[in-house]
């Protein structure tokens, strides 16, 4: 066969692939990556955002649809963006972790990331995922119902994107490079922010306070952001019900609330109608801490909810009587445990419902010793997190490409399915050094294809540090079958199992001195990250990563790399990268 003819039947081919995956559309995009000024508490600073706003641009699409999003990066480090949420069939190439997927796009250079839209629907979001950039550099990504399809609701007048970040007056990047070259706690927030304002109480920010504006009598659709960096939220509209109707991009059993308790890594679809008198209202977000620690910004953001019409509006907006107090568990924990999937016809759901491989894994902060005790935590030793009493260290290679091309050195396959001891994971007595001091390594977990995963993360108080994770998993929508206090008792908590229409979701509160257990079935090969969405806890370590092995099949396999990744540093392969790639092609 010519060449020629060669290339023409791929073509053809091509084509009736193109046709056969989907009815979506192709969407395209331009991200450019670049420190942009913003005014805030009284101060200026320069951020990095995308297309200089922040939050970022919002992506809208239909489920089935597929993204171009072209990053180019203008910024002064290397920088990757994420599709938080999105499960990308067999495409691990473009989902964004530094070191996990990919090395950061080089200042000055661009990266196509091409993102499938298969199963998920509702609301996601987009971020940066390396080192501490997602604080400026996220967007809401909404995923509305196929073509001929609809919302298993009633059709909402209008719509409005929520999304909550933190805000520093100082560089994040600095933050993070000295809380993590000194060992110490991190420097908290200067406020919260809902749509890019801190709110009325804060300096300098009243005249700029987020606004919605309401008609009496319709119904809208906000969808919930949670991109702040290390704090869970509570979050209510004065006098108005929330009907929460969908979470991490799948929609639930109706839920109606006068609150909502949402992590980091959250997203949440909620129903509000305008029913209340025409007035000002206002809607709260405001941090929810379980932990002893009381190490986090105790400040409240607030936006307007405000009623179209001709009134007189009071001297200030109505204050919610109904937001939880910072440290209220039961309030928390009332809400996460009645999410429930719809488990419909339209929506049906496949929770495994037996299991091939079982772990059990602890989520603890920890230390690590520093030479001659020199650093800021306690004890002069080094703040650290871990699974499993793994510290997670990156390699210098993405994991991806090692994987992929076979490259020895850079991770280790035995992430454990157990810790490596058993003590009382909640006691107020964690705090000798056979409890506290972590390994540091690159451990993955291997899966076979398909095979089914249950995973019980017990939250331990080792230094009386226990705290709410939310704990992320990449690759896979998961059915979170259980949660908890205190240790896990593996005879009697797996009979409180809902087998039956427990919620897919992406991020799993694990609550302090609680455990949660997931299932999920190892049916997309590739490479998939897991951590803490706190990004402190990241960086100190509580993550690893699953690599699950090809199927027997082309469909089910890992789809080849691209012609382009970003390069590695000189430091991990010497240049050999991009000959590799460029033999590829
Ligand atoms: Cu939203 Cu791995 O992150
Ligand atoms: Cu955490």
């Amino acid at each position: 066969m010519s060449l020629k003819t060669k290339k023409l039947l791929l073509w053809l081919l091509g084509l009736l692939l193109l046709h056969c995956r989907a009815q979506g559309k192709v969407h395209y995009y331009d991200f450019v990556v670049k420190e942009s000024n913003f005014t805030k508490l009284c101060a200026t600073k320069s951020t990095l955002t995308v297309n200089a706003s922040f939050p970022g641009p919002a992506i809208r699409a239909h489920k089935g649809d597929t993204l171009y999003v072209n990053v180019y990066n203008q910024g002064t480090y290397g920088v990757t963006i994420h599709w938080h949420g999105v499960k990308q069939p067999r495409n691990s190439w473009f989902y964004g972790p530094e070191y996990i997927t990919q090395c950061p796009i080089p200042t000055g250079t661009n990266f196509t990331y091409q993102v499938l839209l298969t199963e998920e629907e509702g609301t996601l979001f987009w971020h940066a995922h390396s080192d501490w950039s997602r604080a400026t550099v996220h967007g809401a990504l909404v995923i509305l119902p196929a073509d001929g399809t609809t919302y298993p609701f009633p059709m909402p007048d209008a719509e409005q994107i929520l999304l909550f970040a933190s805000w520093y007056k100082e560089d994040v990047m600095v933050l993070m490079d000295e809380a993590l070259r000194y060992g110490g706690l991190t420097v908290l927030s200067d406020s919260y922010a809902i749509n890019g304002q801190p709110g009325d109480f804060y300096s300098c920010s009243k005249d700029t306070t987020f606004r919605m504006w309401v008609d009496y009598g319709k119904t809208y659709l906000l969808r919930i952001v949670n991109s702040v960096q290390n704090t869970d939220m509570f979050f209510t509209i004065a006098d108005h019900n929330l009907t929460v109707v969908g979470w991490d991009g799948s929609y639930i059993k109706p839920l109606k609330m006068s609150y909502i308790m949402i992590t980091p890594g959250q997203t949440m679809d909620v129903l509000v109608t305008a029913n209340q008198p025409l007035s000002h209202y206002y809607m709260l977000a405001s941090p929810y801490f379980d932990g002893q620690a009381d190490d986090f910004d105790k400040s409240i953001t607030s936006a307007i909810f405000q009623y179209n019409g001709n009134y007189t509006p009071p001297s200030s907006p109505v204050w919610p009587t109904n937001i939880p107090g910072f440290y209220d568990i039961g309030a928390a924990a009332l809400f996460t445990t009645r999410l429930r999937s719809l488990a419909s016809k339209e929506h049906p759901i496949d929770v495994p419902q037996s299991v091939d491989t079982r772990m059990f894994v602890t989520v603890s902060i920890n230390m690590m010793r520093c030479p001659n005790a020199s650093c800021a935590g306690p004890d002069g030793n080094r703040l650290a997190s871990s699974l499993n009493n793994i510290s997670f260290a990156n390699p210098s290679l993405d994991i991806l490409q090692a994987y992929y091309r076979n490259i020895s050195g850079y991770f280790d396959e035995n992430f454990p399915n157990k810790p490596p001891n058993l003590f009382n994971f909640t006691s107020d007595a964690l705090l000798t050094d056979n409890v506290t001091l972590s390994d540091q390594g690159t451990r993955v977990k291997i899966l076979d294809y398909n095979e089914t995963v249950e995973i019980t993360f017990q939250g331990t108080n080792v230094m009386n540090s226990g705290e709410n994770h939310p704990i992320h998993l990449h690759g896979f929508r998961f059915y979170v079958v259980g949660t908890g206090l205190g240790n896990f008792d593996n005879m009697s908590d797996p009979l409180t199992y809902n087998l039956v229409d427990p919620p897919e979701a992406n991020t799993v509160p694990v609550p302090k001195d609680g455990w949660a257990t997931i299932r999920f079935k190892a049916d997309n090969p590739g490479v998939w990250y897991m951590h803490c969405h706190f990004d402190r806890h990241m960086s100190w370590g509580m993550d690893t990563v699953f690599i699950v092995r090809n199927g027997p099949t082309e469909e089910t396999k890992l789809r080849p790399p691209p012609a382009y990744m970003p390069p590695c540093g000189a430091d991990a392969l010497a240049g050999l990268q991009q000959t590799i790639f460029q033999n590829e092609e």
